[in-house]
């Protein structure tokens, strides 16, 4: 069989990515080139500052993804490119480039829902544990509890209401003096702290019906500012620790609670905040007297890349056909 070469592009946020893919599986090259140094200064994300930023920096991510996977652009096959969620300047830079380069090579081009995409993350690292399972989504922008039927099927059971989970670490890292993006740090913080030490909310563990499903984490963030104002003195480590805890509990709670309502065997963590060590060793351990398997993708993976895009862009377009015109906009508010 001839190799099929897929090119995926990834620029939703403040990551500019490029990746290339053998066959949808193999991963010849994932070159991520992060902005977070450009934003953390404003303690967020500045929209017209990470456009500009894709810009300058997409071409020379391409060319260094073409070297690390010794090929020429010529031989690429198919390209994929985030079109949403995200914001909106940053998506149109790399979907733009997606296309021109899918019109110059006559190759397709398919638009991919970033939120599949860190599905697909799963895909690659764990190609013989597929569907069905019960996702949980959880990253700076969102946080998503889903059964995976089938790879393309979805049924969202719920996702936040206020923060999305890496959103409230970034808060709350901000309120303890951390740069942004502050969740690995507030991570590394929080192994020397004590998760007991602040008494904190577990919010929307007692809901009943559909919004047992939701998430809301804007309250937590709320009660630390409530807790700094009276307490200026107080430990950053155990404050670290306490928000962490409740955070994980409250995600591993629902999670464990849809895995047993659904009967899925396989639980499957993706997103930036799959990578928070707490989450990963708790929800492991915990996960193994309901029998259930707990997967998480190797950091590289968890965070924003291009190659869980160029993932999703092949099984689009080679299992279900997909192709999209080059008129596709970016949409900002696409949801799974
Ligand atoms: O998936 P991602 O790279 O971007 C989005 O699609 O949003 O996720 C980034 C988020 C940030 O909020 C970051 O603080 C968080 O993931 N994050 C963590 C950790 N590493 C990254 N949160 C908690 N613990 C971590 N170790
Ligand atoms: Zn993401």
């Amino acid at each position: 069989m001839v190799d099929h070469l897929t090119l995926g592009i990834e620029t939703s946020c403040d990551e500019t990515s490029v990746a290339i893919l053998r066959n949808g599986q193999e991963i010849l090259a994932n070159v991520v080139y992060s902005q977070a140094h450009l934003h953390n200064k404003y303690g967020g994300v500045v929209p017209e500052i990470a456009s500009r930023n894709h810009v300058k920096k997409l071409p020379f991510a391409l060319q260094e993804a073409l070297d690390q996977a010794k090929i020429n652009l010529a031989e690429i096959a198919l390209v994929g490119a985030t079109h949403g969620p995200g914001l909106v300047g940053p998506l149109l830079v790399g979907l733009s480039s997606a296309k021109g380069i899918a019109y110059a090579l006559g190759v397709p081009f398919v638009g991919v829902n970033h939120l599949e995409g860190h599905l697909f993350a799963h895909a690659l690292e764990f190609p013989n544990e597929p569907p069905p399972f019960l996702g949980l989504i959880v990253s700076g922008g969102h946080t998503i509890l889903v059964h995976v039927r089938a790879y393309g099927d979805y049924k969202v059971l719920g996702e936040t209401r206020d923060d999305a989970a890496g959103e409230a670490f970034d808060k709350v890292g901000k309120l303890l003096g951390l740069d942004y993006p502050a969740g690995a740090a507030l991570d590394k913080l929080a192994r020397q702290g004590n998760p007991k030490a602040i008494s904190l909310p577990r919010p929307m563990l007692n809901e009943v019906g559909v919004s047992q499903w939701q998430f809301s984490f804007a309250g937590l963030k709320t009660s630390i500012v409530y807790f700094l104002r009276d307490n200026p003195k107080g430990l950053p480590a155990d404050i670290a620790a306490s928000f962490q805890e409740a955070v994980v509990d409250v995600l591993i709670e629902k999670t464990l609670k849809a895995a047993v309502q659904l009967d899925t065997k396989r639980i499957v963590v993706v997103g930036g905040v799959a990578a928070n060590s707490r989450l990963r060793e708790r929800l492991q351990a915990e996960a193994q007297a309901f029998r259930k398997n707990v997967f998480f993708p190797p950091m590289a993976l968890c965070t924003d890349n291009a190659a869980m895009i160029a993932a999703a862009a092949y099984f689009q377009h080679t299992q279900l056909h997909q192709k999209h015109s080059l008129d596709l906009a970016p949409m900002p508010g696409l949801r799974l």
